[in-house]
């Protein structure tokens, strides 16, 4: 049987840190609620000259050395995001182009804070049918772009950040199960309402910035945390003790808290960054899952678990074996 296992992980964040402390300044917040509500402290923010593209391609770049593969190997890219650099070419497109990818597939997924989730589904199917031999999966996001800083609700919430994959077809056992959804009968409550066929808000200067109920979104994504790691354990056979290193969407601590007692995990097999991240959206797993196998947390063998939810709604879930 063929598996796609992961060969080689990387990420990147920019340099500029904006802590909670900076955000004070700035709006009617505080260090102390943004910490209690979210668990957040900083977040990662790109500069002038920083795209979606240029801080994933670090990333891709990363996770290929650490492969040890080179572009001639690359058969597919898939980019999770849903703040691409531009509208067309897609950010996959931009990114084969620089690191020197010539014909292979390269497309987006647009699922929000679910797309590296997808984006390991699809890439997962290709490699497992024999679409495809070695899959470059990345998450990458510039929130900062679509961040309305005048409103607190919100603004305090997101980063900037990318994380990439490789992965390889193998005989050894890699992802195991994994499960994507959707319900779009939730719209409203998470979005960006501006955009180049709905048209922009005249008093937004022409910008599109994300709106969101929070209350009600926080609602919906512990409950469907819950089901979806259980959809996935049961599609195994499994039981939660098989799951080494839990790593949910990095949205907020008090989500990732109550999935993880739901599941009966402890807060010591769940990987936990939104501290130092905020909610990076699609870079959120794929940030997490390079920086506890960087500490050594994560090791070759362990049983990983991903759960993502976000704006559509979207939501999916993958068990592997590192
Ligand atoms: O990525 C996937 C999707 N996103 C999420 O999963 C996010 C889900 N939602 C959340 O994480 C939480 O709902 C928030 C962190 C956004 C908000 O936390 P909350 O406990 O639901 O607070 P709230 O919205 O009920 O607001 C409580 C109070 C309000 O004041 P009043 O009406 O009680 O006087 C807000 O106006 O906190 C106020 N507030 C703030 N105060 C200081 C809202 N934002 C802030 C702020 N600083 N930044």
């Amino acid at each position: 049987m063929t598996y796609a296992r992961i060969a080689g992980i990387g990420s990147f964040l920019p340099e500029k840190v904006v802590s909670n402390k900076d955000l004070e300044k700035t709006m009617d917040t505080s260090d102390e609620w943004i910490r209690e509500r979210t668990g957040i402290k900083r977040r990662h923010v790109v500069v002038d000259g920083e795209t979606t593209s240029s801080i994933g391609l670090i990333a891709a770049q990363r996770a290929m050395a650490d492969a040890g593969l080179g572009p001639e190997d690359i058969d597919l890219i898939v980019v999770g995001t849903a703040t691409p650099d531009k509208v067309f070419p897609s950010t996959a497109c931009i990114i084969q182009r620089q690191l020197g990818v010539r014909g292979s597939p390269a497309f987006d997924v647009h699922a929000a804070c679910s797309g590296f989730v997808y984006g390991l589904d699809l890439a997962n199917r290709y490699i497992v049918t024999g679409g495809a031999k070695t899959a470059l999966v990345i998450g990458s996001e510039t929130l900062s772009r679509i961040t309305n800083w005048e409103d607190r609700g919100t603004a305090v919430l997101f980063g900037d950040g990318a994380g990439a994959v490789v992965l390889t077809a193998s005989e050894e056992p890699g992802i195991l199960a994994t499960h994507i959804h959707a319900d779009g009968e939730y719209e409203e409550l998470l979005h960006v309402p501006s955009g180049v066929s709905v048209g922009y808000d005249e008093t937004r200067a022409g910008r599109a910035f994300i709106e969101m109920n929070g209350n009600a979104v926080f609602k919906r994504a512990v409950a469907t945390f819950d089901n979806i790691a259980r959809e996935t354990i049961a599609d195994l056979d499994g039981h939660i003790d098989n799951v080494d290193w839990f790593i949910p969407h990095q949205a907020n601590m008090r989500i990732i808290k109550a999935a993880a007692k739901k599941l009966g995990l402890p807060m010591d097999r769940v990987i936990a960054t939104v501290d130092e991240h905020a909610n990076t959206s699609g870079a959120s797993i794929p940030l997490a899952l390079d920086q506890a196998v960087r500490d050594g947390r994560i090791k070759r063998g362990d049983m990983l678990m991903f759960a993502a939810f976000g704006a559509g709604f979207t939501w999916g879930s993958a068990m592997l074996k590192y």
